[in-house]
Order: structure tokens, then C-alpha cells, then sequence
């Protein structure tokens, strides 16, 4: 599929530029897998998530989840079995929460947009407990949160719905380098309890072979490399992936330690 968009006008009745987000990617996503996408700034990397979860159509091309057809320009309606498939988390923890809202209907929002069986409220603690917070951070308001509990009221809101693929854009890139270790964690041990595949994007490619199976690397809208994470880190067959790794040497994922997740929920992380 290929993504473009046109610029502004340089000059009145001047021609509009074009910038090709996408070139005829083409990519296929197995169930239950985790893909990482990593890619300099402006490669492409949000607009695939984009067009993956409707919120935005490509300019020629399909998208198929579940093998479906996305019409992402059809009536809201025709998109509900994407929805409920579907949960996304963005970059900015800040701004993705509504302020106003508490963070119980945040939370439950997905489920009562779906009009999903069951008792919404038990779902939304059972969903708190899951992320790392108490059932009584409903009440309370996005304010009141640190930007790594954020995230995680972010992740809850993705998952509460129970869907079976979850996208991730830069989920980490807003918060404090001291957090982003356990909000990945808590990233990669929702991803196998739930069941999910899972498409996480970075810029940070020892992020992605920390949780991802897959690697998939992007420049210039094009996907140049994909392969299982552990061949991409030992023989990267691109020059611009041997970049990436010389910039940022990644380290083999630490085993399963003591330090995982302990994070004190009254703290300000
Ligand atoms: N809504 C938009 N309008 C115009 N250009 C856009 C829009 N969204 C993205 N682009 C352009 O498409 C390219 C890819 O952007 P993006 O997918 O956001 O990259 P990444 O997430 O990898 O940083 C960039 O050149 C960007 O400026
Ligand atoms: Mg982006």
C-alpha cells in the first residue's frame, strides 16, 4: 500500500508538493506475533500504525486484518469489528487522556463504545490490577498521574476490550528513561498473558528486540529489512539497519530477574 500527502501550495496556483509517507509496502503480520518497526524520524512508522488501525486510508492499496478488508473511509459503523479487534496506544500519555474524564470512564470508554457484554466496572478494576494500579485510580482524574502510570492507564484502556492485536506508537518516547524499562516490561508480559500480536513501533531498536520476534525496518516509507529479531541483530543485511545497530549496540534481553515490575503504585515515577 502507498500513502501520500500533499503539501501546502508554495505559491498561490502552484503545484502542491507530494510527500510519499508510504511506498507500496507491503507487509503481512502473522497472528500472535510481535513486530517491531524501527525507523528514523519521518521513515513512515506512524503512518503504517495509522493505516493499520483505520484511523487513516491509504492512497492506493488494501489493508486486511483478520482477513478483512479495512475500509477506513466507509461510515463509522462498518469499522466496529476493527475496534473491537483493535487497541492502540500513542506516544504522549499527556495528551491521548482526556483531562475531564475520570479515569474509570477513560478506561471503560472502549467498552461502552462497543456495547460489550458484562459488567463494565468490574472489568475496568480487573483491568487497573492488570496494568499495576489499584481499582480505586477510577475515581481519580489524569492529573493525578506520573507519566509512566499514565502509560499504564493508557495500556489498560487498549486491553480493557480484550482485543487480539495491539498497536503501538512510540508508547515509550514521552516518558523518563527511569520508567521506560517497566512500562516495557509490563508491555511485553501483557502481550504473551493476553494473547496479543503485537506491532510496536520505536525508534530505539533495543527496545523492539526486547519484546519483538519480528524487526522490521523502515526508511523513506519502505520497509528495507525484516527478519526474526535475533537474525536482524546478528547478520543485518542493510546498511541503514548496521547503522542503526552501531549507533545504539544492543544488548541480548536480561533473563527473567527479581527487579521485574515492582513499581510502588503511590510513587511519582
Ligand atoms: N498528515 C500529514 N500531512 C502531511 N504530511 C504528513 C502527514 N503525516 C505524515 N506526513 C509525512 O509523512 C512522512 C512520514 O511520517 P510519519 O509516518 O509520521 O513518520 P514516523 O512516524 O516514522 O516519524 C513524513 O515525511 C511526514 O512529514
Ligand atoms: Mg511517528
Amino acid at each position: 500500500m502507498t500513502r501520500t500527502y500533499a503539501g501546502a501550495r508554495e505559491r498561490p496556483f502552484g503545484s502542491r508538493p507530494v510527500t510519499t509517507a508510504l511506498h507500496d509496502v507491503d507487509l503481512d503480520i502473522r497472528a500472535e506475533s510481535s513486530l517491531g518497526i524501527i525507523g528514523e524520524s519521518g521513515s513512515g512508522k506512524s503512518t503504517l500504525v495509522r493505516l493499520l488501525a483505520a484511523l487513516d486510508a491509504p492512497t492506493s492499496g488494501t489493508v486486511e486484518v483478520d482477513g478483512r478488508p479495512v475500509d477506513a473511509a466507509g461510515p463509522a459503523r462498518s469499522l466496529h469489528w476493527l475496534r473491537a479487534l483493535t487497541g492502540i496506544v500513542f506516544q504522549d500519555p499527556y495528551a491521548s487522556l482526556d483531562p475531564r474524564m475520570s479515569v474509570g470512564r477513560i478506561v471503560g470508554e472502549p467498552l461502552w463504545a462497543l456495547g460489550a457484554p458484562g459488567d463494565h466496572r468490574a472489568r475496568v478494576e480487573e483491568v487497573l490490577l492488570r496494568v499495576g494500579l489499584d481499582a480505586e485510580a477510577a475515581e481519580r482524574f489524569p492529573h493525578e498521574f506520573s507519566g509512566g502510570q499514565r502509560q499504564r492507564i493508557a495500556l489498560a484502556r487498549a486491553i480493557v476490550h480484550r482485543p487480539r492485536l495491539l498497536l503501538a506508537d512510540e508508547p515509550l518516547s514521552a516518558l523518563d528513561v527511569s520508567v521506560r524499562a517497566r512500562i516495557i516490561d509490563l508491555l511485553a508480559r501483557l502481550r504473551t498473558e493476553e494473547d496479543l500480536t503485537l506491532v510496536l513501533v520505536s525508534h530505539d531498536i533495543g527496545v523492539v528486540a526486547h519484546v519483538c520476534d519480528e524487526i522490521a525496518v523502515m526508511k523513506d516509507g519502505r520497509i528495507v529489512e525484516r527478519g526474526r529479531t535475533a537474525d536482524v541483530l546478528a547478520r543485518p543485511r542493510h546498511p541503514y539497519t548496521r547503522e542503526l545497530l552501531a549507533a545504539a549496540p544492543v544488548l541480548p534481553p536480561a533473563p527473567d530477574g527479581a527487579a521485574r515490575d515492582r513499581e510502588d503504585v503511590g510513587r511519582r515515577d
